[in-house]
């Protein structure tokens, strides 16, 4: 009996080493940050003007870096805060954690370098080390080309400075340990002019959105819908199946519809439609999307043909309890 016990007390205080170690990996050696290269960015013309496209109307740095009105369909831009910040995340809303959108106008990240932008951008390392929830969509961006990320950090450096300063991020237990182990080496693996069609859709985030994700992990057939966005009043936003099946997700529409369904929100066309408590509100920005050329919309849509056709049909939006 005493022997047992011995024993068990020992795979015990075996356990605990363990434990404690994993920890201690977890807390002090991640996450496995890339040394930071060695990028000078020329702040061109050219650069800010491709760079404003890309951050406003295809990877949306924009969108998500600024105030948006909530009260209106599809939370468009408050003029005048780009890349202010301050969009709030929380447990309401399903995340392990609270954590906000950050400032990154020259008063929130000018007096970073470019390489400890261009880190954090497709690797998903802030400047003191520490890792960006992947909300932030560095997983995207370190499949891009460098030039559109330089392009994204010259844009920024042109931004108007903003006041907005937030608390640190405080995540849940394990969330505050396992983000450690989430920032993976960006591969550049996508070419414009090899696999253009991909790479717009991966730059826009499609994907993201419109998979089904369980605690994080990504479940459903791939663009056929079902992620739930939960909002802070309760009610629940669902995005839908853009496989193109033909009952249930887009398989009738033309490259046509598609483009024009995108363009029926072209900023400043009064289609800020009010949206009160009850009624169907979106959080696909269709306003910044809006943006996005003609051609490159139509990458995406060709891209999109590609994927297999799956039957689901997802309900978009379940209102607020009374
Ligand atoms: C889907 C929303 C979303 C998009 C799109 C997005 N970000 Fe972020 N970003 C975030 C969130 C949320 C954080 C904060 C994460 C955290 O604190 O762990 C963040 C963090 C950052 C940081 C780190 C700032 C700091 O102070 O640590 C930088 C820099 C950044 N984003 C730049 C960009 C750029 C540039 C783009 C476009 C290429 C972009 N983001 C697109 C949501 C987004
Ligand atoms: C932040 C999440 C989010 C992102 C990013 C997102 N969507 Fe959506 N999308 C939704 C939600 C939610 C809906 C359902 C409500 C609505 O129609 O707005 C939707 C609806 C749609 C619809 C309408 C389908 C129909 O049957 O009416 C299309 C088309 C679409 N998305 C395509 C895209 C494409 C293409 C991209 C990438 C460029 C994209 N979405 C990015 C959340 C998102």
């Amino acid at each position: 009996m005493k022997k047992i016990l011995r024993y068990i007390a020992i795979l015990f205080s075996v356990l605990l080493v363990l434990l404690l170690g994993l920890v201690g990996y977890l807390v002090f050696f991640l996450p496995d940050t890339p040394p930071l290269e060695d990028i000078k960015v020329e702040v061109t013309p050219e650069r800010v003007e491709r760079g404003k496209y890309l951050a406003n109307h295809v990877m949306l740095c924009v969108d998500c870096h600024s105030k948006r009105d909530w009260g209106k369909f599809s939370a468009p831009l408050v003029g005048g805060t780009e890349g202010e910040g301050g969009e709030v995340f929380n447990q309401k809303m399903g995340f392990p954690g609270t954590f906000y959108a950050t400032n990154i106008t020259p008063s929130g990240i000018g007096n970073w370098s470019d390489a400890e932008i261009f880190r954090a951008i497709t690797s998903g390392i802030s400047k003191d080390g520490r890792a960006l929830f992947p909300l932030m969509p560095y997983k995207n961006f370190g499949q891009l080309e460098r030039e559109d990320i330089y392009d994204i950090i010259a844009y920024l450096r042109t931004l108007e400075s903003k006041d907005g300063s937030y608390p640190e991020p405080d995540f849940d237990f394990p969330m505050n340990l396992i983000i450690n182990t989430l920032p993976t080496k960006p591969d550049f693996r996508l070419k414009k002019n090899e696999n253009r069609n991909e790479y717009f859709t991966v730059a826009a985030g499609c994907f993201d959105c419109h998979t089904k994700q369980e605690s994080g992990e990504f479940t459903g057939a791939p663009f056929a819908g079902g992620m739930e966005f939960k909002q802070e009043d309760g009610s629940i936003i669902r995005s839908v199946n853009i496989t193109f099946d033909k009952e249930t997700g887009i398989g009738n529409w033309t490259k046509k519809d598609f483009i024009d369904r995108f363009k029926h929100f072209e900023p400043d066309a009064s289609k800020n439609i009010k949206v009160n408590h009850g009624e169907l509100q979106t959080i696909m920005p269709w306003t910044m999307y809006a943006g996005m050329t003609d051609e490159d919309l139509g990458a995406i849509y060709d891209y999109l043909k590609t994927i297999p056709a799956v039957r689901n049909k997802v309900e978009p939006f379940t209102s607020a309890p009374d």
